[in-house]
């Protein structure tokens, strides 16, 4: 990992989306000025996004005064983190939630937005189409996996994270970049990022809240084995924000 685990603790729900949303844009602009000191062109920031509830009001918040004005959206891409195997507009998907809540209001081109496709014959077929499409976005080494510039994870009440949870198989997953996995709330057949490729991200942020969140997250903060505390970037910055609710007793 690069450096240690950075840990902030804000207030509430609202200053926690206020945080989130402001330190997506800090990761991204330090990124892009960081490729442009290296003279590199043509390079293009790719995000993962989570769904969930969490980061609903952070997304709004993006699409909103100042940050739909200053986001650089021409040079970010958005990918999904995971996704719930429901029909692209139906209420549970996280694909709809990130176009309601952010995608659908501000001038990011359609080429940069990369869906897991829930309308495929399977989710085994969307899995294949989502592996395609990274491979040709993001190159890897061989046998090695794609870097995210930035991968933004929730955490769920028994510790889960992406669509990985606790003693599923996808959990085991050792060399494919995106699998099948079932489970969560709603309990469905579901498409995510595997372990792997999360902790090849150059930046991997939690932003987690409520006290129902408080013991998965002490177990995520303290590397337990639950789906959370095996996530360690390798060559990546970690970085957790939460609520007083979420953060319980754990001490920045
Ligand atoms: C999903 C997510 C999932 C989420 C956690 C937390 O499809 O459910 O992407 O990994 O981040 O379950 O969810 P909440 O924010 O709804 O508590």
């Amino acid at each position: 990992m690069k450096g240690e685990p950075v840990f902030h603790v804000l207030p509430d729900a609202e200053a926690l989306a206020r945080a989130a949303a402001g330190r997506i844009l800090g990761i991204v602009r330090e990124r892009l000025a960081d490729q442009a000191r290296k003279r590199k062109t043509g390079v293009k920031f790719h995000m993962a996004l989570s769904g969930g509830t969490t980061p609903r009001r952070a997304f709004e918040l993006l699409a909103g005064p100042p940050y739909a004005e200053i986001f650089p959206w021409e040079d970010v891409h958005f990918w999904q983190v995971d996704e719930r195997w429901v029909p692209p507009d139906h209420p549970e998907s996280n694909r709809r939630m990130l176009l309601d809540t952010l995608l659908s209001h501000v001038p990011v081109p359609s080429v940069n937005l990369h869906f897991i496709d829930t309308s495929l014959g399977s989710p085994a077929d969307a899995v294949r189409a989502y592996e395609t499409a990274l491979r040709a976005a993001l190159p890897a080494p061989k046998r090695g996996f794609p870097a995210f510039d930035l991968v933004h994870l929730g955490l769920g009440i028994e510790g889960h994270v992406a669509s990985l949870f606790p003693d599923s198989p996808a959990m085991d997953e050792a060399s494919a970049w995106v699998t099948t996995s079932t489970g969560g709330d709603p309990d469905l057949p579901r498409v995510t990022l595997t372990l792997s490729v999360i902790n090849a991200a150059a930046a991997v942020l939690f932003v987690v809240s409520g006290s129902d969140r408080a013991e998965a997250l002490e177990k995520t903060l303290a590397g337990e084995a639950v789906p959370g505390g095996l996530v360690s970037p390798e060559n990546g910055t970690l970085t957790f924000l939460a609520d007083e609710a979420a953060a319980g007793e754990v001490e920045p």
